[in-house]
């Protein structure tokens, strides 16, 4: 007998990601029993409608999570990390969207149709990778069979990435600075308009930010790398609201051709391949905005390794980056039934 539709609970239903999963549970037809959405305080009472129905938003608190079976959380690291034992006490699995429980051994960190059977060692708590890994991941999964030997990643990562406040703060600082009046950024170090800010998250001490070492840790973390793979990542913010762009340079062990890449990525789960420099066919970041696949382009031998591969990859920041990749592990965990 088939397990009975799960109980979902939104956490974060009224942030950017939030409002992404809600709309991407509805796009992928994900069948459930009952639906709530959950936020703090301020959103609380809120209305927002859903498959024809209007729901009231409310405040999370522990009781909200009495017979709910799957929370997808992007409310903050530390409104995951309070409501996390009161979910998992209760029965339920969290897919959580923060960075809090990413690198913990006992917490999967899945990217759907990447690395679904590590789904069956939860513990209660599944975490979605960082929005850069996770673009990065599905371009990287059918690569592996050559064997990476080193990895470099520049990432041009969009305001959206840090939140309904920093789309705000692109949109009035470029008002203000055409209109030549002053503006004061309060969520960025420095100016977002007309800029490129070399920082994202605050810096460790070996002099990358925690970003690029989500990178690191996560792809080694998804992949199944060992330490013997060598990766490096720079991560840069963009004036640009929505979708990470990606320069990728791979050393494999294997020699491998632009060609054989190109054709093993256009049969690739969740990628399709714009890559016709003579007609000057790239994918740009508004290529991705609002859709589901990871666009690469500009495949070629790379000058500085031996057995090397260049690339471009774009991608839908808050979708395959956080909500959509949110939706499809908990597609999996329920054809699974792992919840
Ligand atoms: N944006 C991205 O591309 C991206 C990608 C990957 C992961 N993430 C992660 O996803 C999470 C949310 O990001 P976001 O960009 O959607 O942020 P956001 O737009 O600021 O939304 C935050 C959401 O969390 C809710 N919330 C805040 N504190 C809460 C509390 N104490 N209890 C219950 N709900 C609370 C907020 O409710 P109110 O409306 O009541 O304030 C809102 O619904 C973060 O952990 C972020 O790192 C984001």
């Amino acid at each position: 007998m088939s397990k009975q539709k799960a109980n979902i609970a939104i956490l974060g239903a009224t942030g950017v990601v939030g409002r992404e999963i809600t709309k991407i549970v509805d796009e992928l037809k994900i069948e459930f029993n009952t639906i709530k959405f959950l936020s703090s305080a301020k959103s609380a009472g809120t209305k927002l409608e859903f498959q024809g129905k209007e729901y009231t938003v409310e405040e999370a608190k522990p009781e909200s999570f009495d017979g709910v079976n799957i929370v997808l959380a992007s409310a903050g690291g530390s409104t995951s990390q309070k409501f996390a034992p009161e979910i998992v006490k209760r029965g339920g699995v969290l897919i959580d969207n923060s960075s809090a429980f990413r690198m913990e051994k006992a917490v999967p960190l899945v990217i759907a149709g990447v690395n679904n059977e590590d789904l069956r060692l939860h513990k209660g708590v599944i975490a979605n990778p960082n929005c850069s890994t996770s673009q990065l991941m599905l371009v990287l999964e059918p690569l592996k069979k050559f064997g990476i030997k080193r990895l470099i990643v520049s990432t041009y990562q969009s305001v959206s990435g840090a939140g309904l406040a920093a789309i705000n703060e692109l949109r009035d600082d470029t008002k203000a600075n055409l209109n030549g009046e002053v503006f004061e950024n309060k969520c960025f170090k420095k100016p977002i308009s007309f800029n490129i800010i070399p920082q994202i998250d605050v810096f460790c001490d070996n002099g990358y930010t925690k970003e690029e070492m989500k990178v690191v840790n996560e792809t080694r973390k998804i992949l199944h790398l060992d330490e013997s793979v060598k990766i490096s990542c720079t991560a840069a913010r963009v004036p640009v609201f929505r979708g990470h762009s990606e320069a990728v340079d791979i050393e494999f062990e294997q020699e491998v051709t632009p060609d054989e890449v190109r054709e093993i990525l256009k049969n690739a789960y969740g990628i399709t391949v714009i890559d016709n420099p003579d007609n000057f066919d790239y994918p740009t970041t508004r290529d991705a905005d609002g859709v589901d696949p990871v666009f690469v382009g500009r495949i070629r031998k790379n000058l500085a390794f031996d057995n090397g591969i260049s690339l471009w990859c774009v991608a839908d920041n808050l979708r395959i980056g956080a909500a959509l990749n949110t939706v499809r592990i908990c597609q999996k965990v329920i054809e699974m039934e792992l919840y």
